[in-house]
């Protein structure tokens, strides 16, 4: 009896997971008779939300009230729930896999606590270190950053929440983020900025779609018809509903004409005050908001919302899958960027490890609507505390210790990077450490040759002064409430590092692409806004295909990241497979400890009949190999990883000829190459 249900909640699960994949005649026509049984004013009153965070029912229609809730890491609003590592972590895992059981934990934490639409990923390419929202988001490759919406949102949906993908798009910057124009030519946008919404629309199915703040080409996102009805709706095939980020509409003529269905968290714009004298004038008509209504409604139908109670009472707040899969990101997110033998740490009832640095005894997060309170956390001093005898760690909470216990001390770790008052929305942040960290971490290297620094950050920062002199390098992002017990693990070799970099580490922040581009140039005034131009002049050449194009060497190249062991590459091979090649090659384990390896194939068109980066990310699998053993990978490269974008067609294009196929464990270690004619 007891499998027999367990049968028939799978299968309704599968149902929802089915039906939330897409959205049938029937879901549009059951929204179509309900839109024909609403009143004008239920209808304007439906297109905006209310009470901050949901959308209105209307119960003589049986239509339920919505709850939303952020966020891309965590389930926010008014509950603490899992804080899984953050938007830019899960990509550092290269782990689809696990992207997506992040999505399936989100999703079932949103289930325990009724929330039916989650406000994430967030997915806006990382520019420039200094955007404050780069931990929300998955870094600076629009493949990457596609695999891992796309799988996130597939997790979250699976479980009858629908996700929403945010900030479309554009909003690379955070720097007065109302009033920015981000002014970049077409080929730019659908190469670098759009690749990643468009496979969360086409492939993922995501059922809402977020826009941003600033103005793109000087029209604002919510009210840009171009960005909405264009490309999201008419060129890829969007049908559910887009809503607005909160208060980032201007106008209700824009907002109607643009494509936005919903406006959040209220009716600013799109208000019966508004829009009713505007359809007793004949300027609007009534069949533009039955437009935005049947939107909405159709996927709420669709992912089963109106049928269906969403609070689960099965799954509880403290949700043990949720953490399991917040440790495994954790420890498959942090990248090693550099060891010189201090790590694994060394064990030994006499060997003491001193750990010091403002974030050694927090579990630090970015804050802002990324923000999320966990039921309980592990900080890195518990997780240091929670390996044993072997690890006799001090923890220097606040001040340093004195010069002797450094020098006697096995190691130093110094646990650095930002937190949720300064790297966050609606500011952007410093290169620079917070001010006294440099300087501790000067002070540790002056006193112990075995420094070991843990950062804490959404992206790259300035290591100038104290690179050279630390033995190992630690990026631990945002790792959640996991995360130090994860760190921790890995510190102790019982875990072995095995993310990389989802994004280049500049020198300099003046050897990043954007240095010259990035904040806004020239003010001007476009359907009478003044506002403020940051053109993106690096077009096409953001981050390491801007590196390569300049020959600049980076700190850490974009796919980089250490292991306790080493990995060998060999006897590649390219079989023609569909429309594109499979990728085929052989991993060896050749070190002393069991481990990941992330292999990269990146695709270079040799004869270009347009400027095209010298190569670019287009696959790759993560394979864990025990130690002394092979394993061999293929890695399918569909016609589409060889296309370009064609502004003269509008469309992507394939130039007939031969492309270099790179096997690589980083972007500037490329360890195999293949010719393929296409
Ligand atoms: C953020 C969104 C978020 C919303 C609701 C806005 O400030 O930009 O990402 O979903 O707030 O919290």
């Amino acid at each position: 009896m007891k499998k027999l249900i367990l049968l028939v909640a799978a299968i309704a699960l599968g149902t929802f997971a089915l039906s939330a994949q897409s959205i049938t005649k029937e879901d549009k026509d059951r929204a179509k008779a309900l839109v024909g049984k609403m009143t004008l004013e239920e209808k304007i009153d439906y297109i905006g939300g209310f009470d901050g965070f949901y959308i209105r029912g209307i119960e003589r229609l049986g239509i339920p009230q919505i709850r939303m809730a952020d966020g891309p890491q965590g389930v926010r609003n008014n509950t603490k729930s899992t804080l899984f590592a953050c938007g830019v972590a899960s990509a550092a895992t290269w782990n689809e896999e696990a992207m997506k059981e992040m999505g399936v934990g989100l999703g079932q934490d949103a289930r325990a606590r009724g929330v039916h639409i989650l406000l994430g990923p967030g997915v806006n390419i990382y520019r420039s270190p200094l955007c404050g929202r780069n931990f929300e988001y998955m870094g600076e490759d629009p493949y990457l950053a596609a695999r891992a919406a796309v799988n996130y949102i597939k997790g979250v949906q699976s479980q009858g929440v629908m996700a929403t993908i945010k900030h479309f798009a554009l909003n690379n910057q955070e720097y007065d983020r109302h009033h920015v124009s981000s002014d970049v030519d077409e080929r730019t946008i659908n190469e670098i900025y759009f690749p990643t919404f468009r496979a969360a629309v086409t492939e993922a199915k995501v059922g809402s779609v977020m826009t941003s703040y600033n103005l793109i080409n000087g029209v604002h996102a919510a009210e840009n018809p171009w960005l909405i009805r264009t490309n999201l709706k008419e060129a890829w095939g969007f049908q559910g509903f887009v809503m607005s980020d909160w208060t980032s509409t201007y106008t209700t003529l824009g907002c109607i004409r643009g494509g936005l269905d919903l406006e959040m968290p209220q009716a600013f714009q799109m208000n019966a005050e508004a829009i009713k004298p505007l359809i007793e004038a004949g300027i609007v008509e009534e069949s533009e908001i039955d437009e935005k209504v049947q939107n909405i409604l159709q996927a709420l139908i669709a992912f089963g919302f109106l049928d269906r109670p969403q609070l689960d009472k099965n799954i509880s707040e403290d949700n043990e899958y949720s953490r399991k899969i917040a440790y495994k990101l954790s420890c498959e997110s942090a990248v090693l960027l550099k060891n010189e033998g201090a790590l694994p740490l060394k064990s030994g009832k006499k060997n003491t490890i001193v750990l010091m640095g403002p974030n050694a005894d927090v579990i630090p997060c970015g804050g802002g609507s990324g923000r999320v309170d966990p039921i309980h956390s592990t900080s890195l001093a518990e997780g240091m505390k929670s390996l044993g005898k072997n690890y006799v760690t001090k923890l220097y909470k606040d001040g340093k210790p004195d010069a002797n216990t450094l020098k006697k001390a096995a190691a130093v770790i110094v646990s650095v990077g930002f937190d949720k008052t300064c790297e966050k929305e609606n500011s952007d942040r410093t290169f620079t450490l917070p001010a006294g960290q440099d300087e501790l971490i000067e002070y540790a290297c002056q006193h112990s040759d075995k420094v070991i620094v843990v950062i804490y950050a959404g992206g790259a920062i300035d290591m100038s002064r104290w690179q050279d002199k630390v033995s190992a390098i630690l990026m631990g992002w945002y790792p959640g409430q996991e995360g130090g017990q994860a760190i921790a693990n890995i510190l102790a070799g019982k875990v072995n590092p095995s993310g990389k970099l989802p994004m280049t580490f500049e020198k300099t922040l003046e050897d990043n692409p954007t240095y010259r581009f990035y904040y806004p140039v020239e003010a001007r005034t476009k359907r009478g806004m003044s506002c403020k131009t940051a053109f993106y002049g690096e077009g096409l050449f953001v981050g390491y295909r801007g590196y390569e194009r300049n020959g600049v060497e980076p700190a850490y190249p974009f796919g980089h990241g250490l292991s306790y062991t080493s990995f060998e590459y060999m006897a590649s091979n390219t079989i023609k497979s569909g429309d594109g090649y499979d990728v085929v090659f052989t991993v060896m384990n050749t070190g002393k400890y069991d481990g990941a390896e992330v292999s990269e194939i990146y695709v270079g068109e040799k004869n270009p009949c347009v400027v095209r980066p010298a190569k670019e990310l287009k696959g790759f699998a993560k394979t864990f190999i025990p130690k002394g053993k092979a394993a061999k990978v293929t890695v399918h490269l569909p016609k589409s990883a060889f296309e370009y974008y064609d502004v003269k067609s509008h469309s992507w294009t394939l130039n007939p000829g031969y492309f270099t196929i790179y096997i690589g464990s980083s972007s500037a270690d490329i360890r195999l190459t293949e010719e393929v004619l296409m």
